[in-house]
């Protein structure tokens, strides 16, 4: 009889995900592997994507490791040319490495703004330019993960926030673009979501319950809902679907920056 593994809905599929490590794009790369796809992870620090490796291994999945920093386009460029050759091709490529920090604009600097936007903006361009011939040759697909701070004037973040907005548009200019050779790109943007780095950097101790009673739907969001979202745009349900970007923050940008500015105190 054949596995989950084997007979999900991206059996033989080739998948990379940046960021893959930890949090939200390990959550997603784990989803990715149940589902059948083979998956390469991706990010600065070995340990961190052999943890996730392992976990998916163990479980059944196939997953490979390619350590690297999305910011230097030649070893991107290798670790996209090494999954399609391990895994027969490259299906899907999941853009989830970032940098953040909470810093007033006033006293960031001008570096400190650069690596965020280094990270998230042009690792995303990296990734997605170094994979078009692959990506062509698949007719596969690209999920970026922004954030609702593209959309939402939030205080001190405005580093992640012209990072994420950078990403939207260039989702929608790579769908564009590329639709014609079968590629689609979409974003996934989700609200605050529970256990993740990112949260812990950008609501610390007291902050957090503060923003959860804030949040429409009550609560903060989880890793799995985020890695349902990604199944549904990279699988046959999203086949028309290109240039989206899918906001999943249980309503929190409806409120515009108010929890954020109740949340610094401001
Ligand atoms: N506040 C203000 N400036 C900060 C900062 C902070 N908390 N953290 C870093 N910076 C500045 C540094 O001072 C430096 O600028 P300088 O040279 O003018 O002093 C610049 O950012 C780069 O710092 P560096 O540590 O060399 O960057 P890096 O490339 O090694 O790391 C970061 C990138 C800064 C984004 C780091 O936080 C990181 O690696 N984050 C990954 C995990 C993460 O952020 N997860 C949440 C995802 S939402
Ligand atoms: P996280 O665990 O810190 O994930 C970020 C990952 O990116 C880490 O594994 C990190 O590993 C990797 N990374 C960072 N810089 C890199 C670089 N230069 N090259 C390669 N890899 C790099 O944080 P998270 O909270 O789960 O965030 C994941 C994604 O979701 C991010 O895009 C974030 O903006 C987005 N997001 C998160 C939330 C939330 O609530 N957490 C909300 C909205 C959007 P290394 O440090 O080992 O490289």
């Amino acid at each position: 009889m054949k596995s989950v593994f084997q007979s999900g809905l991206l059996a033989g599929k080739g998948a990379l995900v940046t960021g893959g490590g930890s949090g939200i794009g390990a959550g997603l790369a784990k989803r990715l592997a149940e589902q059948g796809a083979k998956v390469m992870l991706i990010g600065r620090t070995q340990e961190k994507l052999d943890t996730i490796a392992k976990e998916i291994t163990e479980a059944g999945g196939v997953a490979k490791t390619f350590a690297c920093d999305v910011r230097k386009y030649d070893l991107v460029e290798k670790a996209i040319a090494e999954t399609a050759s391990s895994f027969g091709s490259l299906d899907v490529l999941v853009n989830s490495a970032a940098g953040n920090f909470l810093s007033p604009a006033a006293t960031l600097s001008a570096n400190g703004f650069r690596a965020v936007i280094d990270i998230d903006l042009c690792g995303t361009f990296n990734a997605s330019r170094a994979a078009f011939e692959a990506l062509s040759a698949s007719r596969g697909s690209i999920v970026n993960i922004t954030a609702t701070q593209a959309h939402v004037a939030t205080p001190l973040q405005c580093h992640a926030g012209a990072a994420k907005a950078g990403i939207e548009k260039l989702t929608r200019d790579l769908a564009l673009e590329w639709g014609r050779f079968g590629i689609r790109v979409n974003a996934i943007a989700p609200g605050p979501i529970e256990g993740t780095e990112g949260m812990s950097r950008l609501a610390p101790g007291d902050a957090e319950s503060s923003l959860k009673k804030r949040v429409p739907l009550g609560r903060y969001g989880t890793i799995f809902e985020i890695a349902e979202s990604l199944t549904y745009l990279v699988s046959p349900a999203g086949a028309y679907i290109t240039g989206a970007t899918l906001l999943i923050d249980g309503g929190t940008s409806l409120l515009g920056p108010g929890p954020f500015l109740d949340m610094m105190g401001m």
